[in-house]
């Protein structure tokens, strides 16, 4: 029987070190806060979770496309989509021991401290957590790395490290949508590296500073769109099915509630349990000021439940920015809307903008009121300048044309690693028939991610047809997939060393092998054997590898 006990994360990170899945960056110059490597064990399961996502987002759907864009691009990007205006963090700055901090994060990082400090300044409820000393008035600091693009260093060449790969996506949407044969509703999806200059990063590969995001961008028809051109728009209240097949009557609900359901399918095909996730609901003042709802998905991390993704709905916002911004028209034209509208009279489209100019006013304010913690009534310019904007609008519309609105699902590779890596980590006590107590290291990968798939190995190395056969499986099994040879030691430790790497089957050569060409393979989690055939064991890992 084996009692089981969860690790702490300091376990976790010893175990990470040990076996080669996360080293510090630049460890022999003793590290750098917010940066990690991945060792060999590492980048094998993160190229498996980029992978799965890849295969499920993309390849396994007919509406998505791919992009890989460069990290450093045009700084206008940057200005449109409001990142170099509003992208920052509130940081303070301990008076007595100068040490910098986010102050939204004071009171976490006093919490984490062993020794509590007293304030300094009797009475103060906002003191430096690490000494108690005064700290500064908490000012906006900008998270976006700057670098200079050519030879001279000077503002004209200032460019910026991505702080998201998403702004790509809009920034190439006319050129994917002209070369992908694609139209709205589709998505682009793109993964990639992106950079933060967080304050006080934490929690170990959490909220690194380097990192590496796995975002979708899926475009759909603004709502009045779908309305023009259906009579209707399916809302959430229809009890849409989100497991069949998409419709193209959704409104921008529905599309938000779909792909929050699909990433829950995704997670819980890479082996995270629906139960260890919950879905928060963003309320409508802690919305970023791109979006119209957002849902994150949190995980309870031993540091304590966080967002693991984010689903926004972000309306046409980012592509009206850079519109706006570039001068060039982010537009697409949809014939059969054009022709829906040709149908309706004049009195039916005055009635439609009215309708319409009603429905924005009354968003705009109740957004608006959300954000403020009180009413706020527009003055009659505001109300004139929002009901103008709905009229061209509905005119373009009527003409068969429109900025989509998105709904971003946004992942980070890195999190989803640590999730996952948190959710395998087993430490079992184990007792044998004698009595023996011990400790059995393992981490339950599904085996889609597993960094390493299969492990062989001869029972007697000595023995050389054993040898030759186990040493021909594993030429073979190779070239299908991430496979390790290991000779060294009893049996049992060689399953061990595995259980540690998270490894699913061990196959063992033996004696019995060399006459029928059979072998034992033995399953990580209920650390069984079974005798198979080649044949037999490739049917098995093939199933379980599928998406
Ligand atoms: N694109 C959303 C994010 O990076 O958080």
């Amino acid at each position: 029987m084996a009692e089981e006990s969860k690790s702490s994360l300091d376990a976790l990170s010893a175990l990470c070190k040990r076996r080669g899945f996360i080293y510090h960056s630049s460890e022999i110059y003793g590290g750098m806060p917010g940066f990690w490597d991945y060792g060999p064990l590492g980048c094998e399961l993160k190229a498996n979770v980029k992978q799965a996502w890849w295969q499920f987002t993309v390849r396994g759907r007919e509406d998505v496309a791919g992009l890989d864009a460069t990290i450093i691009m045009h700084p206008k990007i940057w200005k449109a989509s409001g990142h170099l205006d509003t992208f920052a963090d509130p940081m303070t700055m301990c008076k007595d021991c100068k040490k910098l901090m986010r102050a939204d994060q004071v009171k976490d990082i006093y919490a984490d401290q062993k020794k509590k400090p007293q304030p300094k300044v009797a009475g103060s409820d906002f003191f430096c957590p690490y000494c108690g000393g005064e700290l500064t008035e908490p000012k906006p600091f900008n998270l976006m790395f700057k670098t200079v693009v050519g030879p001279i260093d000077d503002p004209s060449n200032v460019a910026y490290l991505r702080p998201e790969t998403a702004q790509a996506i809009f920034a190439q949407f006319l050129n994917v949508t002209a070369t992908s044969r694609m139209a709205v509703p589709y998505g682009i999806a793109q993964m990639g590296k992106s950079f933060r200059n967080e304050v006080t990063p934490r929690n170990y590969t959490f909220r690194s500073r380097e990192f590496e995001q796995m975002e979708l961008e899926f475009f759909i028809r603004p709502d009045e769109a779908v309305e023009l051109q259906y009579g209707h728009v399916v809302t959430l209240a229809d009890n849409p099915d989100l497991n069949g097949p998409v419709q193209d009557d959704w409104g921008w609900e529905v599309w938000h509630k779909y792909w929050v359901e699909q990433r829950k399918k995704f997670l819980n095909a890479v082996g995270l349990p629906t139960e260890k996730f919950v879905e928060y609901w963003q309320k409508p003042d802690e919305l970023a000021h791109y979006a119209r709802a957002c849902v994150d998905i949190e995980y309870d991390f031993p540091f304590g439940r966080q967002e693991l993704e984010g689903i926004a709905a972000r309306s046409d916002f980012d592509l009206s920015q850079h519109q706006l911004h570039s001068k060039v028209p982010q537009t697409v034209f949809d014939d059969p809307l054009k022709q829906a509208c040709k149908k309706l009279t004049d009195d039916d489209k005055a009635a439609f903008i009215a309708k319409t100019q009603a429905e924005w006013l009354d968003w705009k304010q109740k957004a608006a009121s959300a954000k403020a913690g009180k009413e706020v009534v527009f003055s009659d310019e505001e109300k004139a300048d929002i009901a103008a904007k709905a009229k061209v609008f509905c005119e373009n519309l009527f003409d068969g044309k429109y900025v989509p609105h998105v709904i971003e699902p946004s992942a980070g590779v890195d999190r989803l690693m640590l999730a996952l890596l948190c959710e395998a980590y087993e430490e079992q006590k184990l007792t044998d028939e004698k009595g023996k107590e011990d400790i059995r290291t393992v981490l339950h990968f599904n085996p889609k991610v597993a960094p390493v798939k299969v492990a062989i190995f001869p029972l007697i190395k000595k023995d050389e047809a054993q040898y030759k056969l186990a040493r021909d499986i594993f030429t073979k099994l190779q070239k299908k997939v991430n496979c390790q040879w290991d000779v060294s030691g009893a049996i049992g430790r060689r399953y061990r060393r595995q259980d540690e790497a998270g490894t699913p089957w061990c196959i063992t050569v033996d004696e019995q092998s060399t006459k029928d060409g059979t072998f034992t393979v033995r399953e990580r989690d209920s650390m069984e054997q079974r005798r198979m055939s080649y044949g037999e064991f490739l049917a098995m890992m093939y199933e379980a590898l599928e998406f």
